[in-house]
């Protein structure tokens, strides 16, 4: 519950709020963890407040070098404002090593550094389980014009270099990362969701054991343990890093 405002839409992971502007909504993140789609459910103690100031941090280092995105601001630490879009039902996936559903699909080792990022869209459908789309099947579906694919696969492949780099100066590895694009009323491709320790993976890089060196959701999928541990280290990490002052 947000105060009076009225809900628009509860997903698995944040509750969306109508707000009395109708270009801004408001997204409470929640504590709740599911996996494979909900048929795992749990909680994670202060993942709302982490994977908001988390994701709030990333957004910000995305804008300040030319990513739009959907990020207003924070009225309470597991709030943020958002710039109301229309969610393109895609997920976007950008791997640079190979972990997950890439490792069960194409038998690839788990840790196999990629010659260079894959980028995959998913259909964000959870009765038909988000299967793996091919560009034309996004086609067929009118999911996206070739345009916009073009154009979200650049973003996403700019996005993924962008926080690669910043991951590295936390000591973090950005294994691979799930990202979703929004319309905005002039019909504007913005980054919008959340990108937080549920929706990448990222690996210590102070550790090389493959269960140790996990700090997201990983350790809540495969039951690992310290999941609040691992969650908090990130968040401490992320905002260690400070923000370039801007100019006016
Ligand atoms: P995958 O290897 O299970 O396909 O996941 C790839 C990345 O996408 C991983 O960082 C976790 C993230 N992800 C989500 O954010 N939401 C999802 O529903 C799934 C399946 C994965
Ligand atoms: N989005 C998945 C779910 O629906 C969670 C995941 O594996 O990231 O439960």
């Amino acid at each position: 519950m947000s105060g009076n405002l009225q809900k628009l839409y509860e997903g698995k992971a944040k509750i969306l709020y109508i707000t009395d502007n109708p270009e801004i909504l408001l997204a409470d993140f929640k504590d709740d963890a599911t996996a494979f789609n909900a048929q795992k459910k749990g909680s994670i103690i202060d993942k709302g407040r982490i994977n908001c100031s988390i994701s709030s941090k990333l957004f910000q280092i995305l804008a300040n070098k030319g990513i739009k995105t959907h990020f207003i601001d924070n009225p309470t630490p597991n709030q943020m404002r958002v710039k109301a879009v229309t969610i393109l039902p895609i997920e976007v996936i950008v791997r640079n090593i190979a972990a997950g559903s890439l490792c069960q699909q194409t038998g690839l080792e788990l840790g196999k550094v990629l010659l260079k990022p894959l980028v995959e869209f998913y259909y964000k459908n959870d009765q038909l389980g988000d299967p793996l789309l091919t560009r034309d099947r996004l086609y067929v579906m009118q999911l996206a014009t070739a345009e916009q694919v073009d154009t979200i696969t650049h973003l996403a492949l700019q996005i993924n270099k962008l926080l690669q780099e910043f991951f590295q100066q936390c000591g973090i590895t950005l294994v691979d990362l799930k990202l979703e694009f929004g319309l905005d009323s002039q019909q504007q491709i913005l980054l919008a969701d959340e990108i937080s320790p549920d929706t990448c993976r990222l690996w210590d890089n102070a550790k090389t054991d493959p269960n140790q060196r996990v700090m997201d959701k990983d350790r809540f999928r495969k039951d690992l343990g310290n999941i609040e541990d691992a969650y908090q280290e990130v968040l401490h990490r992320v905002i260690q890093v400070t923000l370039p002052q801007k100019n006016n």
